[in-house]
């Protein structure tokens, strides 16, 4: 498969309530105004993806923050991806760096659920990144390159697989790497990718996740093998989410 179009996609995390389905409404018809060079992906949080879904019109796909391992069973307040589906959406992230904290999901863990969400259809939004210890160590490179190892199904493929590169230390703090370390880290991933899946992997679009916003959104978005961004903050707005994307123009 040839390479996809750049993806940029907002994670809502734990934010929005059904008044702030006006701000996808918003975007919608901002990109309305022109094609975006980029595919847009709003992830809301599971409470609001049946609405987002009525308001995202046809600029905007929707998806959702994370799936379960199983495909259904004894697992108190936990979503399948046969629900996503269910529900008409085509992405998922898993592996957040948040997951990872909050929930303790281990590489192993990550695997699972990706693989669950490939085997129902969707594309799978896998995250690695370092924390700010292992990058003042030196270990970034490793950190990360044995994440994209553990973490991404066998059978992964362009149209099921996306990577995100998150450095956590980089999330929601306003703090960003250099380009050159966007590019030392992006160049390494694409490296395991194609050693892992051939073509594939040389076309699996590897998004810059971690404080994007529309003032910074080119120059990271112009680095080798960045092929799109991962968004908290600045997704929750129409206008600033608009703004990234137009890096896109
Ligand atoms: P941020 O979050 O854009 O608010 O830094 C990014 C993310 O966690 O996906």
């Amino acid at each position: 498969m040839a390479t996809p179009k750049a993806l940029v996609a907002g994670n809502w995390k734990m934010n929005g309530v059904t008044e702030n389905l006006v701000e996808i409404e918003k975007l919608n018809d901002l990109l309305g105004q022109g094609a975006p060079g980029c595919d847009v992906l709003i992830c809301p949080p599971f409470t609001l993806i049946h609405q987002s879904m009525q308001v995202a019109g046809d600029h905007v796909e929707i998806g959702a923050q994370d799936c379960h391992a199983n495909i259904a069973g004894a697992h108190t307040g936990d979503i399948s991806a046969a629900m996503l589906t269910d529900q008409g959406c085509k992405y998922v992230i898993v592996a957040h760096s948040e997951r990872r904290t909050d929930h303790g999901e281990t590489n192993e863990m990550v695997r699972g659920k990706a693989d669950a969400a490939q085997k129902e259809g969707l594309t799978a939004i896998i995250c690695v990144g370092e924390t700010e210890a292992e990058r003042d160590a030196g270990d970034a490179l490793p950190v990360v390159t044995s994440q994209v190892r553990e973490s991404i199904p066998a059978e992964a493929v362009v149209a099921n697989t996306v990577v995100a590169y998150e450095p956590v230390w980089a999330i929601g703090t306003g703090r960003t790497p250099t380009t050159a370390d966007v590019a030392e880290v992006h160049a390494a991933v694409r490296e395991v990718l194609i050693e892992r899946f051939g073509t594939e992997g040389a076309n699996v679009r590897i998004l810059y996740g971690g404080s994007v916003k529309p003032e910074n959104a080119r120059e990271l978005m112009s680095v080798d093998n960045v092929n799109g961004a991962l968004v908290g903050g600045a997704s929750l707005k129409a206008d600033s989410f608009y703004g990234i994307i137009q890096a896109y123009d």
